[in-house]
């Protein structure tokens, strides 16, 4: 009773302990890098005497095979295998024989898993990269479209002062260049290889490691073999510089929700990158907006999930790091299709010039200014800010502008005003007097573009 029983029960057990512990559903995604990472590696072991010529010929002929059918969809990746590294490993012994069993020569599985993830991580930042060029060119365009598109700024999304839509745009700008900044910075830390850390101590074969890393593009070997195979610092520095560009996209998402609303009508998003509702027929929705706002929730999440699988983990490699794979392919995923995306959809969009500018109009944009004009005409500032409020709250009971007060209205706050108050408080005026280094003023903007001009002309991305 007992055997029949605890066979059952023992072979239940070690089928979920084999599912449990499998990584190959998911780091199937890393094949090319195994390969690659092989295909260097078994070179460096003929050269060093390791392996002979013939070995490496009919070892690398066959990871070539298997690469090439992959590729063309002959051959599966299958869950038979425990991982990406035994798949390989045995496709290859099944092609060539023996010859196969010796590609692990002087390799553990702790540094081939902790190249592939890597190379891997190493593309990714190099495609969001991309992306994020592409974004910034869509951004400087408006921007030299829109000097004169007044509109209002906002502060506590009330308007504030008077600005314009490319000074709205240059703040987006400067985030998706440091962005890029950030990708540039991660990529040189961590182009350094860690193959021939062995298990966690190195190996007694004289490997050349500065061969496989120059083969690999690597700048260098990476410097302490227990570091190579348990460090997981650049999966945390992408994940948290992807937070980062989700977090910038999930403001511009929602700016452009709040503008596309009927409320404010500042813009009109294109018929493809927007959708329907399947009840309201007036509606068109800006989902991508939304998607891209609701989506950055799972990239903080892959950062959390990362940082807390590493805080615990004593030296060097332990299972708990296969866990750095899923969360991050997912934010790699996600980020690298957000991107594109949002990137068409600004791409498309309609600016309505006309609402932003009376909006910017209508607001008391120009309180400020009218504040401004006092000062420069003696008035100390806090006495020409209680006037400007005066004279501000005057409007709201009357339902007008500023613009629309008679010179007798102003007047009867200050005589200091004269019949120039127009066009000292016209919205041209208003920004075009902001000329301090950043401003909307024209000249300053000017000044700005011409930076980025050349910035965009001599990036050729990572
Ligand atoms: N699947 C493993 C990972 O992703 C590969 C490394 C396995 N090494 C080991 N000692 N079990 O981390």
């Amino acid at each position: 009773m007992a055997q029949l029983w605890g066979g059952r029960f023992t072979k239940a057990t070690d089928q979920m302990v084999y599912d449990f512990n499998a990584s190959i559903s998911f780091d199937k995604r890393l094949y090319r890098q195994d390969i690659e990472g092989s295909l260097a590696h078994v070179k460096m072991l003929a050269k060093q005497g390791i392996l002979t010529e013939a070995e490496r010929d009919v070892i690398t002929g066959g990871l070539e095979g298997i690469l090439a059918d992959v590729e063309s969809g002959a051959l599966a990746i299958t869950s038979e295998y425990e991982d990406i590294h035994s798949f390989v490993e045995a496709n290859l012994t099944e092609r060539i024989g023996d010859a196969g069993k010796k590609l692990h020569t002087g390799r553990s599985r702790n540094d081939q898993v902790a190249l592939d993830m890597r190379m891997h991580v190493r593309e990714a930042v190099k495609e969001t990269d991309r992306h994020l060029l592409v974004l910034l060119k869509v951004l400087y365009r408006i921007m030299e479209e829109n000097i004169d598109t007044f509109m209002p700024g906002f502060t506590h999304l009330q308007k504030a002062q008077p600005v314009t839509l490319a000074h709205h745009m240059g703040a987006y700008f400067e985030m998706f260049w440091r962005d890029r900044s950030r990708l540039a910075d991660i990529y040189k830390r961590m182009n350094y290889c860690p193959l021939g850390a062995g298990a966690l101590a190195g190996t007694t074969y004289p490997l050349d490691r500065d061969y496989t890393a120059a083969l690999l593009g690597f700048d260098g070997p990476t410097r302490n073999s227990m570091d190579s195979v348990s460090d997981r610092d650049y999966v945390i520095e992408y994940l948290s510089a992807l937070s980062t560009i989700m977090m910038h996209l999930s403001r511009f998402s929602e700016e452009i929700i709040l503008w596309n609303s009927n409320e404010y009508r500042f813009v009109e998003l294109d018929d493809a990158y927007s959708t329907g509702s399947s009840i309201m027929p007036q509606k068109k929705n800006p989902d991508i907006a939304e998607l891209v706002r609701g989506k950055t929730g799972r990239v903080y999440a892959s950062l959390m999930g990362i940082l807390t699988t590493m805080k615990g983990i004593p030296l060097a490699y332990n299972k708990d790091m296969q866990e750095d794979k899923e969360g991050t392919f997912d934010a790699i995923d996600t980020v690298n299709s957000c991107l594109p995306l949002f990137t068409g959809m600004l791409d498309t969009i309609k600016f309505r010039k006309d609402v932003m500018e009376a909006s910017a109009k209508n607001g008391f944009t120009n309180a400020t200014d009218v504040a401004d004009y006092l000062v420069n005409h003696g008035v100390p500032f806090r006495d020409a800010h209680g006037i400007s409020g005066r004279l501000v709250l005057r409007c709201i009971e009357e339902n007008k502008a500023l613009d629309d007060l008679t010179l007798e209205e102003f007047r009867s706050e200050s005589d200091v005003f004269e019949e120039d108050i127009y066009e000292a408080i016209s919205m041209k005026t208003c920004v075009e007097k902001r000329l301090t280094k950043g401003a909307p003023g024209e000249a300053a903007m000017r000044e700005v573009l011409e930076i980025y001009k050349n910035y965009l002309n001599n990036e050729k991305g990572l």
